[in-house]
């Protein structure tokens, strides 16, 4: 082939990049450096030394999972006898107790504070209740029913608090009651009245009703989590309710925070619902734990064997942990100590992590067993989330794992770090809900003290990727973001790099201004780099929307590939059927195309299409919502006039990826280095990269040098997820913001090829003005 190998530079200093982000010095190399050297710190500072991190993949992060039969949400008819008891539950919430106080408290302001422990109704009974005022049935100025929202932070509590509801208000679940979370509607628009969503879902209606006539009041729930979606969402609110005098806006909240809020919204009145809480005594580790999993292990062993008298369950247990990973261990670990003794007292272990099946998830609600102690071992989703009723002992490891994002590496990192201190109180408290508990932090209390600990965790805004939410405050019309009221302003270089990022993808113009390009990207419920794939492939000159719908449908779900560690060989054999060896964009089009054959082929029947997936190790669950969310994008794409076009080559399809990609690239240096294939970072160049094990272009020898990959992610390495050989001619044409040819090569390559080659001086000339420009108005 061509190459053109040394000739392709990345335009450094002087130029756009470095310009914009001239403030933050030499930010990649140090807070590359100070970061690990922070997660270090971390470990050995809370002494939990090289403790079983492994892979940060797959941690507990929003589950994309859903049951194959959608009808498993629905709610089942419940009996009589179920009915009457649902009701008498309600009636002993706490929430139940203060209903006409706190229901005076919001009709008389237009946002109220209500804080209440966890379990006490919040979630279940602050809709029912304001439906049952009459909310549900207000009428907007055109004459439509309003109806009441309730935001949550997480998918799984969306969906499973509506069924809840849907059960207390004895009605089907999508009919009265319904939820949205992304690419899932369960609510029927002439019939539902009390919608239950994530908060990503409202942000999106804002963008089509910037008035949210749709509803009468809405309730922020668990806004104390301090996620992205949130903090927006209360920043808009702040501008909407003076806008809207008759939106009622409830923020609910954990103890902690709640003040925040109170002072956000101009002294708002806080309602607190008194809890039933019962004493919880905290017990520390004497000296630090090497493996935080083991000393969970003895320490729910040494509860469990102490405590059983006369077979005799005097209370569950719940565990901490920060990942599946370390769920899954420490479950086996318990298992296999239990098996060691004879005839121990029963024990019920249970994982519960957001991406475990939903049917197992229903088991940690179960009722309390007398004869059978339970053990449910948990991530921070049990710290207020989830409440799991009859817990009287809690082993808390006193970690996390928190999702940080590199801005100028465009990687987000799992680092597992301490706990906050508020963090640490919410889940003893979990100890305390039905009688006096224990908690037994596997940390000594040193720990907690000497600034060791954050007293409140970090929001997420001020540690994520802000493209998304810029993308829409800016199609918003919040043209200024430094006089967007954030409750906790993100970091001017978080900030700076993330609109960096939308104008390098062209979403923004020169002026820090929406393109038309950033507006039709805003249209997709995706993350901007893809929805500009999408959009360029339904252009004539790539003409292959249909193969770039299902390739980020299937980048949108949880890997479709199975490889159980004990027949890794066997799943590899099977996988060598799909491999396109050039790309695993492709690789996974081939996967879903071919599936897709089959399903068809076997009339949809469940066992049959299980069964070939599990003969070729697929995920069948995964598969059937990439199909689910590829209809979904089609649907998009029919209402805005997006033409949906098959490709004639392969070749159209890398060249769409590349003209998306182009910032995400890199050039392979050494075959096999240590085992692994070492590629450079085009962008950053002094940045090593490597191909992921699983990569489809392992063990194939590229013909080309020059890939783009969808992600980079850092475990033992900074391995390239899902990546694509390109053709660096492509990288030129497409990525002229970032790539220049070398002078002295010029002339070679346009013997060669026959293309218009940019002068190097004029785009840098172009890439200096605009840049000027570019700052010039962000600073204005
Ligand atoms: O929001 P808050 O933590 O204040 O309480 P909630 O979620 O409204 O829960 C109130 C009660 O409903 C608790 O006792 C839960 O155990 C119960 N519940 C349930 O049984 N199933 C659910 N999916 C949700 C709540
Ligand atoms: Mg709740």
């Amino acid at each position: 082939g061509r190459s053109i190998g040394p000739t392709i530079n990345p335009i450094k200093d002087s130029t756009s990049e470095l310009a914009i982000l001239a403030k933050t010095g030499s930010f990649i190399v140090k807070e590359r450096k100070s970061k690990r050297e922070r997660a270090q710190q971390a470990k050995e500072r809370a002494g939990y030394g090289d403790s079983k991190l492994g892979s940060v993949l797959g941690a507990d992060e929003e589950p994309e999972t859903k049951p194959y039969n959608k009808d498993e949400t629905e709610a089942g008819e419940p009996t009589n006898e179920e009915a009457e008891s649902i009701q008498k539950q309600r009636k002993l919430l706490p929430a139940f107790a203060v209903r006409s106080d706190l229901m005076r408290t919001i009709a008389e302001n237009q946002v109220t504070v209500v804080i209440g422990e966890t379990g006490s109704g919040k979630t279940t009974q602050l809709t029912q209740f304001l439906y049952e005022e009459g909310f549900g049935s207000n009428l907007s100025s055109n004459g439509e029913r309003r109806i009441i929202g309730c935001t949550q932070p997480r998918r799984v509590a969306a969906m499973s608090v509506a069924k809840r509801v849907s059960e207390e208000m004895n009605c089907t679940l999508g009919e009265e009651v319904g939820f949205a979370i992304r690419f899932e509607d369960k609510t029927d628009p002439k019939k539902t009245l009390i919608k239950y969503m994530t908060a990503g879902i409202l942000l999106r209606e804002i963008l089509a009703d910037p008035m949210l006539e749709k509803y009468s009041c809405v309730i922020m729930d668990e806004a104390h989590e301090r996620t992205l979606d949130t903090d927006i969402l209360l920043g808009l609110f702040k501008q909407l309710i003076r806008r809207r005098r008759d939106l009622k806006l409830i923020i609910t909240s954990a103890t902690m925070n709640a003040d925040r809020f109170t002072h956000f919204f101009g002294d708002a009145p806080q309602f607190t619902i008194p809890g039933r809480t019962f004493p919880v005594e905290v017990f520390f580790s004497k000296n630090s734990n090497a493996d935080y999993v083991e000393a969970a292990v003895k320490q729910v062993l040494t509860i469990h064997l102490q405590n059983t008298k006369n077979q005799k369950n005097d209370g569950d247990i719940l565990v901490f942990m920060t990942g599946q990973e370390d769920i899954e261990i420490t479950c086996q670990l318990l298992q296999e100590k239990l098996d060691l003794l004879e005839n121990p007292p029963p024990l019920d272990i249970l994982p519960i992590y957001s991406t475990l099946p939903a049917d197992l998830q229903k088991k940690i609600f179960s009722k309390s067993n007398s004869l059978k102690r339970k053990v449910v071992v948990a991530t921070n989703i049990a710290e207020t989330s989830l409440t799991v009723d009859g817990i009287k002992y809690v082993v808390d490891s006193g970690l996390v794992k928190l999702k940080v994002y590199n801005p100028k590496l465009g990687m987000d990192t799992l680092q597992l770090v301490p706990i906050s201190i508020a963090n640490a109180q919410q889940r003893s408290g979990r100890a305390g809900r039905t009688g006096p508990g224990i908690t037994y932090r596997l940390y000594t209390e040193r720990a907690t003290e000497e600034d060791k600990m954050y007293v409140q965790p970090i929001p997420e805004i001020q540690r994520t990727n802000l493209t998304n939410v810029l993308l829409l405050l800016k199609s918003l019309k919040v043209n200024d973001i430094n006089q967007f009221p954030f409750l906790d302003p993100p970091p001017k270089d978080l900030l700076n790099c993330s609109l960096y990022e939308l104008w390098s993808i062209g979403a923004l113009d020169n002026l820090g201004e929406l393109t038309e390009l950033g507006k039709a990207m805003t249209k997709f419920p995706i993350e901007p780099t893809l929805s500009k794939t999408i959009l360029l492939s339904s252009r004539p000159e790539f003409h292959c929307s249909e193969e770039i719908i299902t390739i980020v449908a299937m980048l949108s779900v949880p890997s479709v590939v199975v490889r159980p560690k004990e027949r890794a060989a066997e799943a590899d054999l099977a996988r060598e059927k799909f491999l396109i060896s050039e790309s695993d964009h492709l690789t996974l089009l081939n996967i879903y195309t071919q599936w897709e054959t089959n399903l068809r082929k076997f009339k949809n029947n469940y066992y049959k299409i299980n069964s070939w997936c599990n003969k070729n190790f697929l995920q069948l669950k995964s598969l059937l919502r990439a199909k689910d969310i590829k209809n979904q994008i089609v649907l998009i794409m029919k209402k805005n006039n997006f033409p949906l076009t098959r490709s004639k080559s392969d070749e159209d399809v890398r060249k769409c990826l590349c003209a998306s990609f182009y910032q995400q690239s890199a050039k392979l240096v050494k075959v096999n280095v240590g085992g692994a294939t070492e590629f450079l970072n085009l962008r950053h160049s002094y940045m090593k990269m490597y191909l992921h094990p699983t990569s489809s272009l392992i063990g194939s020898t590229p013909e080309s040098i020059y890939v783009i990959y969808h992600e980079l992610v850092l475990t033992t390495k900074e391995y390239m997820n899902v990546v694509t050989v390109v053709d660096p001619l492509w990288l030129l044409e497409y990525g002229s913001k970032f790539f220049y040819i070398a002078d002295k090569y010029k002339q070679r390559i346009q013997s060669v090829v026959n293309i218009d080659l940019p002068d190097r001086s004029d785009i840098e000339r172009a890439l200096e003005r605009d840049t000027h420009e570019f700052e010039k108005k962000q600073e204005a």
